[in-house]
C-alpha cells in the first residue's frame, strides 16, 4: 500500500461518525496491530534500562505513563520491577481484555529475559504475571480491577493535561511513542501540569519517535513529511488518527526549558539514510530549512529532564 492511501483511510476514519470504533475493528481484523513481543519488549526494555543505567530507583516510586495504547507493557514491567504505582492514562479505549491478555502472555513468554536483563531472581517475572493472566482468562473481573491488583491505575478516557491527581503525587512521567502524537499546546499543558504533580527531584523520561510514521512504504524516508508546509500536512497527514506534530529535537528541548525542565540525559539516534539524503540535496520545506542538521537527522530521541530550581520570579508567581 502507498503511504498516501493509508493516510486517506485514516483521514476518513478520523472524521466519519463511528470511525474510531471502526478503526479499532479493522486493526483487529487485519492483525495490523498484533503484538510483536520481541519488538515491543526490546523497545520498552531499552527505555527502562536507561533508568537502571542512570541509577534511578524504581522500587516504591509512583509513575505516570502518558498514552497507554493497546498493550500496557511499560506498566506491567514497572509492576514486576517493584514500582509502588503506575497511573497510566489514555484518551482512547485501545486497551481491551484481549490486548491485555496478549501483553501478559507475551511478557510471560520473555519472562526469563526480563529476569536476566533486570537482575531479578529466576522465576520472578513469571510469578508476578501468571496470576494476572489467569484472572484475565478465567474470571470476569473488569480489566481495570485486574490491573489495579498489579498497582496499575488505568484511567480512560483521561487527558494527560487534566488528570486530577493530587499535588506532588508522582515521581516520574514516562512515555513511549506518544509525545510525537500530541499537539504542541497539549505538550505545553502536560509539562505545565507536571510541575504541579511531580515531587521534588522528580522528572520526565520520554521515548519519542521523530520520524515519518508512514515508512512502511519503502519509497519514503523518515523525513519525507518535512517536505510539506503545515497547511499541506494537515490535509495529507491522516487526520486526528494519524496525527504527528513533526516537532524536532530542539523544539522538545525548548518546550521542556520553557516549562522549567532541563535535560539531564539524552540518547539520540541519527538516521544515516537521512544524512545521505540531505547530502544528496533532499529539500525540506522552508519551515525546516534553517535548522541545525541534527534536528533533521535525529529520528529517535530518549530524553530525561529534571525540574530546574524555580527562579525568584517563577517562585513568586507560583505562590
Ligand atoms: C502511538 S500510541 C502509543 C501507545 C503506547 N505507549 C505504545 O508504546 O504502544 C499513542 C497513545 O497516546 C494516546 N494519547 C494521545 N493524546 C493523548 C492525551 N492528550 N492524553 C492521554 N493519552 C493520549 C493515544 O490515544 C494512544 O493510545
Amino acid at each position: 500500500m502507498r503511504w498516501q492511501s493509508k493516510a486517506l483511510i485514516l483521514l476518513f476514519l478520523s472524521t466519519a461518525p463511528g470511525g474510531r470504533k471502526l478503526y479499532r475493528k479493522l486493526q483487529d481484523l487485519s492483525g495490523s496491530n498484533r503484538l510483536d513481543i520481541d519488538d515491543q519488549y526490546g523497545m520498552k526494555r531499552q527505555l527502562l534500562m536507561r533508568l537502571v543505567q542512570q541509577r534511578i530507583p524504581i522500587e516504591d516510586k509512583d509513575f505516570l505513563e502518558v498514552g497507554t495504547g493497546w498493550y500496557p507493557i511499560v506498566p506491567l514491567i514497572l509492576f514486576v520491577l517493584g514500582a509502588r504505582r503506575t497511573v497510566t492514562v489514555d484518551l482512547n479505549p485501545w486497551l481491551t481484555r484481549q490486548s491485555l491478555r496478549s501483553a501478559l502472555a507475551g511478557l510471560i513468554a520473555v519472562a526469563s529475559r526480563i529476569d536476566s536483563d533486570f537482575n531479578l531472581p529466576t522465576g520472578h517475572t513469571a510469578s508476578k504475571l501468571t496470576p494476572l493472566l489467569d484472572r484475565v482468562e478465567k474470571s470476569d473481573q473488569p480489566i481495570s480491577e485486574i490491573l489495579a491488583s498489579a498497582a496499575i491505575d488505568y484511567r480512560m478516557p483521561c487527558d494527560i493535561c487534566k488528570t486530577n491527581l493530587p499535588v506532588s503525587s508522582i515521581d516520574y512521567y514516562i512515555s513511549s511513542n506518544v509525545l510525537e502524537h500530541l499537539p504542541v499546546e497539549v505538550l505545553a499543558g502536560m509539562l505545565a501540569e507536571s510541575r504541579r504533580l511531580l515531587r521534588p527531584g522528580g522528572f520526565h523520561l520520554h521515548h519519542i519517535d521523530l520520524g515519518d510514521h508512514y515508512t512502511f512504504d519503502k519509497r519514503i524516508s523518515k523525513i519525507n513529511f518535512l517536505r510539506y508546509s503545515s497547511q499541506t500536512w494537515k490535509l495529507l497527514g491522516g487526520g486526528s488518527l494519524g496525527f504527528v506534530n513533526r516537532l524536532r529535537r530542539s523544539d522538545y528541548i525548548k518546550l521542556l526549558a520553557d516549562a522549567g525542565f532541563q535535560p539531564i540525559h539524552e540518547h539520540a539516534f541519527h538516521d544515516p539514510r537521512v544524512a545521505t539524503l540531505l547530502e544528496q540535496g533532499f529539500k525540506v520545506h522552508p519551515d525546516y530549512a534553517g535548522r541545525p542538521a541534527d534536528d533533521l537527522t535525529i529520528t529517535v530521541l530518549d530524553v530525561f529532564a529534571k525540574r530546574r530550581p524555580a527562579t525568584q520570579n517563577e517562585a513568586s508567581h507560583e505562590h
